[in-house]
């Protein structure tokens, strides 16, 4: 105080003007400067904790970021401890090493995601039923929703069943009341590829406008996740007039025409069968297949085997994700959209590009014994589609729930 007395005074002394004003200039310049930078102060970037402030994400692209290496809030939950956890995804189990995969956190650029909290999250969907519907990358993603959830509590209080002799298996979280399930339908509609285990086959066959065989299962639903992609990469598509049973009559399309064909048969089911107010509806984009390594500068034939570190390259792009489907998924739920119904794409295309380190590779559970021309080249046998858990899928489903949780008011 006294200080700036007297430098008000001298301010007003004529002989010592010019020292003052020198010195007033420098005051007010730092005091500007201190003020600039407080207020540009840039978010802290760790992960809040505590209660998740789902409302802070609004405007927030949450598909535009990076990956963060963070071994402290990951792995969410510990592969040994998720008895559901099934051969395909249980990389530690089938030789897996290295574990850095299971310790990134995914950056947005514009705002943090809030940390996982299971007995919030719980709390939060009580009394309500989930369905993911689709492949087995969407399985992928359901059974780490389901160790997720699980983690936070005691294993007798959880049942999973498979229903009837439908393709559905439930999970359920005893005390809250909350159903989380997956339906088999790869392609959607009706299909040769639908029985839930023996579907291996190289020709698609679909009866394009039976849906409801497989939809009549999903109208029960407060939330509905789909995918369906990888089905689809095939050149041609065989359209059957008839039933499986009975006819033996095939139109034969372009795989990316007959994707549009049932997303609009999908779509007016959704429109017509789905109660709006009840149930909200979520369609997950493609996933990367790193199946090409050259892609990221590795020399020879090789793909994601023996990957141990993300891809650090901005904006990379596997030649597998087909942008073309993305661009007919999208116009299909805009057409869906200008009807009135909401159909949330959660955009994880762009965030797996970069996980080539996080597929199972040689370590799953295979169905038939390797052959030796196969053992001498562990590469031609490696998953380059499927996802390790704890994994990447896990923060699918982070992002899904802050979809989830953030509508939910
Ligand atoms: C976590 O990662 C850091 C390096 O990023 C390493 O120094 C530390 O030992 C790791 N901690 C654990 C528990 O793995
Ligand atoms: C449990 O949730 C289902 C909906 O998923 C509901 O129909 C049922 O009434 C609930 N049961 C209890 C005991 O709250
Ligand atoms: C499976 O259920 C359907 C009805 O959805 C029934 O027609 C069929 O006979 C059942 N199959 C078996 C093997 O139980
Ligand atoms: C399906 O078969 C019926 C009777 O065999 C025929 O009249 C109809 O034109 C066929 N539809 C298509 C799309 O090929
Ligand atoms: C749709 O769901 C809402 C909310 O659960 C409910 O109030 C409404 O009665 C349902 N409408 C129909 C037609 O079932
Ligand atoms: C896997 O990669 C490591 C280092 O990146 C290398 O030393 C090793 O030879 C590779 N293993 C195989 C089987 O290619
Ligand atoms: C989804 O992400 C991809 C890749 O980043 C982008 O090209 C596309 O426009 C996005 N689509 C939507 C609907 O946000």
């Amino acid at each position: 105080m006294e200080k700036k007395k007297q430098l008000i005074i001298g301010i007003c002394d004529v002989k010592h003007m010019f020292e003052s004003s020198v010195i007033i200039f420098f005051i007010i310049g730092a005091v500007v400067t201190m003020a600039f930078c407080y207020a540009n102060m840039s978010p802290p970037s760790v992960v809040v904790h505590g209660a998740a402030n789902y409302d802070s994400l609004d405007g927030c692209d949450l598909f535009s970021g990076k990956w963060v290496h963070d071994n402290h809030s990951y792995p969410l939950y510990k592969e040994l401890q998720c008895p559901y956890i099934t051969g395909e995804f249980a990389c530690g189990q089938h030789g897996r090493m290295d574990s850095d995969y299971q310790q990134w956190r995914w950056q947005p650029h514009a705002c943090n995601l809030p940390r996982f909290d299971g007995k919030e999250i719980l709390e939060k969907l009580r009394g309500k039923r989930i369905i993911f519907v689709g492949d087995s990358v969407n399985r992928n993603q359901w059974v780490s929703m389901v160790c997720m959830l699980q983690s936070v509590i005691p294993i007798e209080k959880t049942t999973l069943q498979k229903v009837g002799n439908v393709s559905l298996i439930t999970f359920k979280a005893l005390e809250y009341n909350v159903s989380v399930d997956f339906y088999w339908a790869p392609l959607l509609v009706e299909s040769n590829a639908d029985h839930p285990s023996m579907h291996k086959t190289n020709d698609r066959i679909v009866r394009i406008e039976s849906i409801e065989k497989h939809a009549k299962n999903w109208v029960n639903a407060d939330v509905l996740v789909f995918n369906s992609y990888l089905w689809w990469r095939m050149p041609e598509l065989k359209i059957l007039n008839g039933s499986f049973e009975d006819s033996k009559q095939y139109n034969i399309v372009d795989s990316h025409h007959g994707y549009g064909m049932v997303l609009e048969v999908w779509s007016n089911w959704l429109y017509t069968h789905i109660n709006h107010t009840r149930t909200r509806s979520y369609f997950m984009s493609m996933t990367a297949t790193h199946l090409r390594a050259n892609e990221w500068g590795k020399k020879g034939v090789q793909n994601c085997f023996n990957e141990t570190t993300p891809i650090m390259k901005d904006k990379f792009w596997e030649s597998g994700s087909d942008s073309k489907m993305m661009r007919i998924l999208e116009s299909s739920l805009s057409k869906l959209k200008a009807k009135g119904v909401t159909v949330q794409m959660v955009n994880i295309s762009q965030l797996t590009q970069y996980r080539k380190d996080a597929h199972p590779s040689i370590h799953r559970m295979y169905n038939s014994p390797l052959t030796t021309t196969q053992l001498l080249k562990p590469s031609s046998y490696a998953d380059c589609t499927h996802w390790c858990l704890p994994g990447v899928p896990d923060v699918w489903n982070e992002i899904l729930l802050a979809y989830i949780l953030r509508e939910d008011k």
